[in-house]
C-alpha cells in the first residue's frame, strides 16, 4: 500500500505521515527534506536558490546532510520552497521519490505532490490542511523549543510566503489530488489527528 500524505508547511503532515508509517509497518519518507537538503547545499556553496543552474547543481548533495538538524531552520525551508520551485530540481529527484514509493510492501510519504505527481496510483492520499495561523503557532513553538529567536509575526509571514510559492507555481504546485481525502487539523491535537488520519486510510484504500 502507498500511503501520499500532503499538504501546506506546518500542517502536521510529517507527524501524521510518520504515525501511519509507524500503524502500517511501513518505510517513510520525508520528500521534503531532499528540497531542503538542495536548498542548504545551494546556500552553502554561496550560490543563489533563484538561479536554476546552482539549484541543479546542487541536487547532487550528499547524503549525509539529510541527518543535519540545519534542514529543520526557516532558512533551509525558504531555499527549498525557492529551488523546489525549478523544473530540473524536481526532475532530478523524481526517481529517487518514486523508487521509494514503489518498493514491495509499499511505503508512506509526505510532501507537496506526492497524490499528483509522485504516487498518482496511491491507494490512500490524505491532503492535510490547517488554518495559516495555527500553522504559524506551531513552526513557532517548534522553533521556540529549539532555541532559535524568532518572533511570531516573522514565522507567519513566512508562511504566507511559502504557501504562496508553493500554490502559485508552473509545476507540481500544492494542490489537493482530486481523489485525495482532506483532513483539517486546526483543532485537532496530534493525537487526535493521527486517529483521524487512521480512520481515513481504512476507508479509502
Ligand atoms: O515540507 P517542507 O516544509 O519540509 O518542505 C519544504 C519545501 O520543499 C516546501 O515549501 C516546498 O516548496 C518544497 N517541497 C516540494 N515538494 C515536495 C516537498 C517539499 O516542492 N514534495
Amino acid at each position: 500500500m502507498i500511503i501520499a500524505v500532503d499538504g501546506p508547511a506546518a500542517s502536521g503532515k510529517g507527524t501524521i505521515a510518520k504515525a501511519l508509517a509507524r500503524h502500517y509497518g511501513l518505510p517513510h519518507l520525508d520528500t521534503g527534506l531532499l528540497y531542503r537538503a538542495v536548498g542548504m547545499a545551494v546556500l552553502r556553496s554561496g550560490g543563489d536558490p533563484a538561479d536554476e543552474g546552482d539549484a541543479f547543481q546542487a541536487c547532487a548533495f550528499d547524503d549525509g546532510l539529510l541527518d543535519d538538524s540545519v534542514l529543520k531552520s526557516e532558512a533551509a525551508g525558504r531555499a527549498a520552497s525557492i529551488v523546489s520551485a525549478h523544473p530540473s530540481v524536481r526532475a532530478a529527484l523524481l526517481e529517487r521519490q518514486r523508487d521509494f514509493a514503489r518498493q514491495p510492501g509499499g511505503a508512506v510519504l509526505d510532501g507537496r505532490d506526492i497524490g499528483t505527481v509522485i504516487a498518482p496510483e496511491a491507494q490512500a492520499k490524505l491532503f492535510v490542511t490547517a488554518t495559516p495561523a495555527v500553522r504559524a503557532q506551531r513552526r513557532f513553538d517548534e522553533l521556540v523549543r529549539m532555541g532559535l529567536a524568532v518572533t511570531y509575526a516573522h514565522v507567519l509571514g513566512d508562511i504566507q510566503a511559502r504557501d504562496e510559492r508553493d500554490s502559485g507555481r508552473g509545476i507540481a504546485p500544492l494542490k489537493q489530488a482530486d481523489d485525495a481525502v482532506l483532513l483539517d487539523t486546526s483543532d485537532l491535537g496530534v493525537a487526535a489527528a493521527v486517529a483521524a488520519a487512521i480512520v481515513l486510510v481504512e476507508r479509502t484504500r
